[in-house]
């Protein structure tokens, strides 16, 4: 299966420019790329003018979205609207959105709205705070039992796991790749028990503070299929050198 690195550009950049050049630098790079697969998650307003910009490698994400298809929500955007605009990965249950309120109840709607509309849920699960007694590996395990509940084992194949621990997120430092590791272990184990052998299918991404110093050892010791980077995804050049440390694993 092909490593995956995950663009969550948030509220960022603040003009057209800077997002075009931005995603066009990362489309340059993808002739060179040939074991990873890259998807850039804009802000809504930046996903029509960029569709032309996918293919190769490269692909749009929308940082969350409504689950209905449509109706009267002053403010929200659906999953059906964006897949016509060539979305096909949604990042959901990010825990900046979960601050807001989003609940796992809402987040599970959105997963089935979003595999049912064709496109890959990037599913985000992470404890706030590591105590002694390991406690946050139960904390996970139901984030991912309470994100997935109904959802097949044919559908599974459409969803992508995110492991970000909040403490790691915007930080100055990520997790050590070897906690990673025995996380990404125990991740694989809490799918395997709801999935059998079709979890193996399900990628599991680390993220909170990837940079161009940790990726490598992150993916490769961490024993991830790759990482869903905010602030370096918003340097062209970090972003770039990122996705071909990734590559060349
Ligand atoms: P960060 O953000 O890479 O800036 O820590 C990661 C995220 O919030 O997805």
């Amino acid at each position: 299966m092909k490593k995956l690195i995950v663009g969550n550009w948030k509220m960022n950049p603040q003009s057209w420019d800077e997002a075009r050049d931005l995603a066009g630098s990362v489309k340059r790079t993808m002739s060179r790329v040939k074991k990873t697969q890259v998807v850039l998650c804009p802000p809504f307003v930046y996903i029509s003018p960029l569709s032309g910009k996918v293919g190769g490698g490269l692909f749009l994400g929308a940082q969350d979205a409504n689950p209905l298809a449509l109706g009267s929500y002053t403010g929200e955007v659906s999953y059906s609207q964006l897949y016509q605009f060539g979305v096909s990965f949604v990042i959901v249950g990010h825990s900046e959105r979960r601050k807001m309120g989003e609940t796992d109840e809402l987040i599970n709607k959105k997963i089935k709205s979003v595999i049912s509309g064709g496109m890959k849920a990037i599913v985000c699960v992470g404890e706030s705070t590591r105590d002694h007694n390991g406690e946050y590996f139960g904390f996970v395990k139901n984030q991912i039992i309470l994100a997935l509940k109904d959802i097949s084992k044919k559908s599974i194949d459409q969803i992508i796991l995110a492991y970000e621990p909040i403490w790691a997120i915007g930080a100055s430092a990520s997790m050590s790749p070897r906690d990673l590791h025995e996380m990404s272990i125990f991740i694989r184990k809490v799918l395997r028990d709801l999935y059998g052998v079709f979890a193996d299918d399900v990628r599991i991404l680390y993220g909170g503070s990837a940079d161009r110093v940790n990726a490598d050892s992150l993916v490769k010791d961490g024993n991830v299929s790759g990482l869903l980077i905010g602030r370096e995804s918003l340097k062209s050049k970090d972003f770039v050198e990122i996705i071909k440390l990734v590559d060349a694993i």
